[in-house]
């Protein structure tokens, strides 16, 4: 189900630009393979002003977890990825209320990130509750198939790692194949976050929803051999 256009959209927008906290990155050419040939990094020294490590969130819906990861972590630099601007707009307008300096949101697509994210500079790729895309013919589109493992190798640092969460067990199993024969290993897997011991878990909105209604939660950690 679509959701309906927020009110106000575009001026809330141009608000949270203009305070730096959100980039909306718009790309003319729509073949995302030619359209990442060319680069526009990301300058992330200067729009932290710092050198702390770089972590991604990427599809950060409302931005509940990466919010709360950067107010828990004030050492990170976090960069929260979402493809929509009416949803990107919650995660802006959270990042500008709490005041996190260690927080940008970007709207941009997946597909576009080797664009605008310099080659090995990302300490962490969170994917959380990614839309599992459950058709077959949909299968690209899922943020785990290999064209998109393809890029995160590229923007991974040395010794980095992706970590995802997710509620279904297909889209779980499918990412592990992907996984493993894109070259990644796997760590600290969990068929059941929630029943292991997860302290320092950070739920995110999705999560909280699924398990309020008894689903279980499978989380990994993938890095480069
Ligand atoms: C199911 S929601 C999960 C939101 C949040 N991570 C959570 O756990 O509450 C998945 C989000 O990923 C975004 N998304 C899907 N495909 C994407 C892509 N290719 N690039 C960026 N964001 C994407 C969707 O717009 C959606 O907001």
């Amino acid at each position: 189900m679509r959701m309906r256009r927020k009110a106000n959209l575009d001026g809330r927008i141009a608000d949270a630009e203009k305070t730096g906290r959100l980039l909306i990155l718009n790309v003319e050419d729509r073949h995302f393979e030619r359209a990442v040939l060319e680069k526009e990094y990301i300058d992330f020294e200067k729009i932290f002003g710092n050198k702390n490590p770089v972590v991604l969130e990427i599809g950060c819906g409302k931005g509940q977890f990466c919010t709360e990861l950067a107010k828990r972590e004030p050492g990170l630099n976090i960069i929260a990825v979402e493809k929509s601007s009416n949803v990107i707009i919650d995660a802006a307008e959270k990042a500008i209320a709490m005041g996190l300096k260690n927080l940008i949101t970007i709207r941009c697509d997946a597909e576009y990130l080797a664009r605008y994210i310099p080659e090995g500079s990302v300490s962490r790729i969170y994917l959380n509750f990614s839309c599992p895309f459950p058709k077959k013919s949909y299968e690209e589109h899922r943020l785990t198939h290999r064209r998109f493992l393809e890029t995160y190798k590229k923007l991974l640092a040395p010794g980095a790692d992706i970590c995802q969460k997710t509620d279904n067990r297909k889209f779980f199993e499918f990412s592990v194949q992907e996984f493993t024969q894109s070259g990644f290993a796997l760590k600290n897997v969990s068929l059941d976050l929630h029943a292991d011991d997860c302290k320092d878990n950070i739920e995110t909105e999705y999560e909280r929803k699924f398990v309020a209604e008894g689903l279980r939660i499978y989380r990994l950690e993938a890095y480069l051999l």
